[in-house]
């Protein structure tokens, strides 16, 4: 893959999208991001052992790469790297890259290890397909505040964009997870894009006070039976450090449990 994207680069741009395959329009608005900020597009698939926990999906998440393989195809990806879990991780490897701080909060404290092994397969990637420019979506917000960090602090030659959420009629925020989910587990999932706007609809003429935000946002969650709620907070976009106020940039992100299926949102 390496020698492949260097020998074809050849002074261009190249554009890179990493993803775990189970692709939606999410990813696909990554690829045409890519398209249009890039003169060559390279994409990876790779379900990465690393990021899931023990008691995680790993061996269920959706895998259907040939649906995949013709989606990215059709977007005129330029080169699909799909490595097997032998060769990104050879035996005795040891060593990880952990953005000290940040990777335990959020997501991270209910699913530990989980940004090590993310920010490990990201920076991995980035070395074997050198890119100029990688494209990463805002539906996993804390994900993305990590590798800037992680870019910044290594001195990676990569610039990161990051890419509007993609959503449902419904603002159900597009993931491969909700695959997993029944059709009543559907309906109750749309309960975290509701608690986000019900935050919003409080910010909007003038609520700044976090509690008071958060409070309200809880209230409609919690009208939802069928999902239970790992954490609903307010932070700073960079530190990730609840906000006790909204004064500036800020980022309302909430996690929750569907059934058994695990899904974010965020504004
Ligand atoms: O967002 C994802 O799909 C994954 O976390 C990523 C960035 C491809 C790393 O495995």
């Amino acid at each position: 893959m390496r020698s492949v994207c260097r020998s074809e680069k050849k002074g261009r741009r190249l554009g890179f999208v990493p993803t775990m395959g189970a692709l939606h329009e999410g990813h696909l608005s990554l690829v045409r991001a890519a398209k249009k900020q890039s003169d060559v597009v390279a994409a990876s698939i790779f379900v990465n052992p690393t990021q899931f926990g023990p008691n995680e999906d790993f061996s269920q998440y959706p895998r259907t790469f040939e649906r995949d393989y013709e989606l990215l195809k059709n977007e005129g990806v330029d080169f699909l790297f799909v490595p097997a879990v032998s060769e990104m991780y050879p035996r005795g490897a040891v060593t990880w890259v952990t953005v000290e701080g940040l990777s335990d909060k959020l997501d991270g404290r209910s699913r530990p290890g989980h940004f090590r092994g993310v920010t490990t397969v990201v920076s991995k990637l980035f070395h074997i397909v050198e890119p100029d420019i990688a494209f990463f979506g805002q539906k996993d917000a804390v994900q993305l505040v990590l590798i800037r960090r992680m870019v910044r602090d290594l001195n990676m030659p990569v610039e990161i964009v990051g890419c509007p959420i993609v959503r449902e009629s419904d603002g159900l925020a597009m993931s491969s997870r909700n695959a997993y989910l029944s059709a009543e587990e559907r309906k109750s999932a749309t309960i975290l894009n509701c608690t986000l706007r019900e935050i919003k609809q409080r910010f909007d003429p003038g609520e700044r006070d976090s509690a008071r935000l958060l409070s309200a946002g809880m209230e409609i969650f919690q009208q939802e039976p069928g999902a239970r709620l790992d954490y609903l907070e307010i932070v700073d976009p960079e530190t990730l450090d609840p906000l006790p106020a909204v004064q500036g940039n800020a980022l309302v992100a909430v996690a929750g449990y569907v059934g058994t299926t695990r899904l974010v949102d965020n504004l």
